[in-house]
């Protein structure tokens, strides 16, 4: 039987919780949290969840020492700042095999690199839930448009959170392209840096653009006044998608079909419809879906370098890391 640890019972981590009430190998929970209180709700909504009865046993703590010494995966679902004292500390403490990341991964390149070199020394590998990757919808999106051809992607909308959400487009962009190397060569962040609605971590709007080394563009627009749900606008030579993901709703053309618009109804899955398919697969395959925590780090690193580069310049103070979560 696979062991699980789940650290960080807060709202996704609770929908992790509860996707791996159907997990369809036999598997055993130990979750971790600060709270009582959190450890509370995450088993009530886990409880709430029909599972297939092949969670073998559901433990809560409030520290990491009291987990198994030995676990298959853990799940590191805290915000980002502690993300890198909760690794060290299951590493320290525990031997691991796997580790499922929530994002935004670190708040600094140096956090990164650390931990990087650190599960490189221990073996083990890691991932970061970027879980776009595991939509049908989405693969369909790559099957189109990842031949090498370049791509413009813009995704805007209003206040969607750019600080803490960038790395889900960027991860997407990488996906649907098949590009790993980005730069962002132009930043348009507003000046009034706003407070997120987690608590302690910060969000910024405005626009921020740039290309890949194959030449794709992209930008990435946030507006500070308004509500607009977001819109992501994938073009190539050969496919076009509107998508409004809010609405599982997308409208696609193709140049084979003479660019006739057609609109498409797709699934948007939550979270606690996933988590259990990508652990499972990690535990039998040792592969995943998801993104590599190294390739992830290309991602955030540009992201983290602007927005703390804002931060810094905004606030006149030096940070070395940017509070996004
Ligand atoms: N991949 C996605 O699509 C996705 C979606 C949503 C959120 N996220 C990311 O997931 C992270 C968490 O977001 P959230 O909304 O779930 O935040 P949240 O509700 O604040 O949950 C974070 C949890 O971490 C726990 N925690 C903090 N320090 C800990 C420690 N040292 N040991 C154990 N547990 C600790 C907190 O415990 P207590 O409550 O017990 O104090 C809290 O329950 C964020 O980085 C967010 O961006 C990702």
């Amino acid at each position: 039987m696979y062991k699980i640890a789940l650290i960080g019972a807060g709202q996704i981590g609770s929908r992790h919780l509860q996707a791996l009430a159907k997990s369809e190998i036999p598997i055993s929970v130990e979750v971790v949290s600060r709270t009582s209180q959190s450890l509370v709700e995450a088993k009530e909504r886990f409880e709430h969840i029909k599972g297939t009865g092949l969670v073998k046993s559901v433990k809560y703590f409030q520290s990491i020492k009291s987990l198994s010494n030995s676990i298959d995966i853990a799940i590191i679902a805290t915000n980002s700042d502690v993300r890198r004292k909760v690794i060290e500390e299951v590493m320290q403490y525990k031997k691991t095999r796997f580790l499922l990341l929530e994002k935004v991964v670190f708040q600094s390149v140096q956090d990164f690199h650390e931990i990087i070199d650190l599960l490189k020394i221990s073996q083990v590998k890691a991932w970061v839930n970027c879980p776009r990757r595991m939509y049908d919808f989405y693969l369909e999106v790559q099957k189109n448009l990842g031949n090498g051809e370049p791509i413009v992607c813009d995704i805007r909308g209003g206040n969607w959170g750019m600080g803490c959400n960038s790395i889900h487009f960027i991860d997407l962009i990488s996906y649907v392209s098949r590009e790993i190397d980005f730069r962002i060569t132009r930043s348009d962040l507003d000046l009034e840096i706003l407070a997120s609605k987690r608590e302690g971590f910060l969000e910024f709007t405005g626009s921020l653009r740039g290309v890949t080394r194959n030449g794709s563009k992209f930008s990435l627009i946030s507006d500070k006044k308004s509500n607009v749900p977001c819109v992501i606008t994938i073009k190539g030579d050969t496919s076009r998608y509107i998508i409004f993901e809010s609405k599982g709703k997308a409208i696609r053309a193709h140049k084979s079909n003479n660019w006739k618009d057609e609109e498409v109804q797709f699934s948007v899955p939550y979270q606690s419809q996933l988590t259990h398919l990508a652990v499972s697969k990690i535990l039998v395959t040792g592969q995943s879906d998801l993104t590599p925590l190294q390739l992830s780090f290309e991602f955030h690193k540009p992201l983290l370098e602007t927005f703390t580069q804002h931060l810094e310049h905004v606030v006149n103070i030096r940070y070395g890391s940017c509070p996004i979560t």
